[in-house]
């Protein structure tokens, strides 16, 4: 088969690592790419949302099997203009990429189908906004509606706060026409993991939980990032937990869908909070996490190649996926100055080749007269499997260290709600 990744991340770098693997695999292309994965894939220089040339490009090159890794164009309709053009595409079509696109649509969603969530209201009106957060208990969660790169939501710890918030959503323009429109909801407390479902529309194959550290520092502290590391499989998770996910949130959202005309395809991601009242949902995303996929990547035993297909073609049902028993654990190497803006082209030197166990992957890297640069926040994903987190923990920082990065930084305690349960156990 002739195979097309579109994105330039960790995750897509773990796809096509996984992808690469497979036997089926021919041929396989990335749109981006990044450094790390020019190393598996051919790099095509076209953008995750120039739709138009990707499907021209697609066509060219008889593609098989389009993968798509984020959200943009999937929002955007990547996946319609593929199979307009008779192009076969893993993930969802727009109006079922909605359910990420639109934070009041996944909302009202769950409201239509009985699926547990926080309360909430969603709102055009900024005066209205306001009243109905100062009805809710502290602290108010304040969302932009559209996509806002992960930072359109705002904890707010005070009704000042919340206030605020919604102005800079609404009349501020912080998130563009993202913030056009707001949803204001209750607080959730709990642990947090994230659950991962394929898809072909109808039937729903679960695949595993990871928990994901969002924070940017030590101990879950200070501003959020599109994650800083993450582990599967969560201890949290325990399997009466993902049996209520599966049957409270995931499968009630396919079947909505379906039943709404809006047949979801793709990998569902679902964001939950476990409180003491079980499982809520936070948000559903329409693609893998990240750095959430390079933890899937490497625990999956099976072929990704036939469960990409099979969802992408409607043939799901009775299909299974084997995963090792393993933990695995990955660190993600940043900018110096992310979450915030960052100076592009430092050099890595000293990346550690690939064993048995461990994979460092590329999160935002570019070749340059034979050196390896950092380009963007989020630059390395350092992965490893071990047979506990501690193990898989202990395994990744020895490789993190092994890496010479002046310009670069870590946190340095990914899995520590895992390893502290472990050690009261
Ligand atoms: P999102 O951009 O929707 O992924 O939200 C970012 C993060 O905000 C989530 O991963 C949660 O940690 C947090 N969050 C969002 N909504 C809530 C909520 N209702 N209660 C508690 N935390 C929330
Ligand atoms: N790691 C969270 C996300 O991909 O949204």
């Amino acid at each position: 088969m002739r195979i097309l990744v579109v994105g330039s991340g960790g995750r897509e770098h773990a796809l096509c690592w996984k992808i690469a693997a497979s036997p089926l695999a021919d041929k396989l292309f990335c749109a981006p790419g990044n450094a790390g994965i020019a190393a598996l894939a051919e790099c095509v220089a076209i953008g995750v949302e120039d739709i138009d040339a990707l499907t021209q490009f697609a066509v060219d090159q008889k593609v098989d099997l389009v993968v798509v890794g984020p959200e943009a164009p999937l929002v955007k309709g990547l996946v319609d203009s593929l199979e307009a053009a008779g192009i076969r595409a893993f993930g969802p079509r727009r109006n079922a990429a909605e359910v990420e696109g639109s934070k009041g649509f996944m909302k009202d969603l769950a409201a239509r189908h009985g699926i547990p969530t926080a309360r909430y209201k969603r709102f055009l009106d900024v005066d209205n906004a306001k009243i109905f957060a100062r009805t809710l208990p502290l602290p108010v969660v304040v969302k932009a509606d559209g996509l806002a790169a992960g930072k359109g939501v705002i904890i707010c710890n005070s009704h000042g706060e919340a206030e605020m918030a919604i102005d800079s959503m609404m009349v501020g323009h912080q998130f563009g026409h993202a913030g056009d429109s707001v949803v204001v909801e209750e607080f959730l407390d709990g642990e947090e993991l994230s659950f991962f479902a394929l898809s072909d529309g109808e039937h729903v194959l679960p695949m595993i939980s990871a928990q994901d550290h969002k924070r940017i520092g030590d101990g879950d502290t200070g501003p959020n990032t599109g994650g800083m590391g993450a582990y599967s499989p969560a201890p949290v998770a325990t399997p009466e937990i993902e049996a209520r996910i599966m049957k409270e949130i995931v499968q009630p959202a396919i079947a909505g869908l379906k039943a709404e005309g809006r047949e979801f395809k793709g990998v569902l991601f679902a964001g939950i909070m476990v409180t003491r009242d079980g499982p809520k949902l936070i948000e559903y995303n329409a693609r893998f996490g990240d750095p959430e996929c390079e933890v899937l990547c490497i625990r999956m035993m099976s072929d990704i190649v036939p469960a990409l297909v099979a969802a992408a073609d409607g043939t799901l049902e009775d299909f299974d996926l084997r995963w090792y028993p393993d933990s695995a654990l990955t660190v993600v190497m940043a900018s110096n100055g992310y979450p915030g803006s960052t100076k592009p082209g430092s050099v890595i030197r000293n990346i550690p080749p690939e064993q048995d166990d461990a994979i460092v992957f590329h999160c935002g890297t570019r070749q340059n007269k034979g050196e390896i640069e950092a380009h963007g926040g989020r630059v390395l994903a350092v992965t490893a499997l071990g047979e506990s987190v501690g193990a898989a923990q202990a395994k990744a920082y020895a490789l993190v260290d092994r890496i010479d990065w002046p310009e670069g930084f870590c946190r340095r305690d990914i899995g520590w709600r895992a390893i502290a349960r472990d050690e009261t156990r």
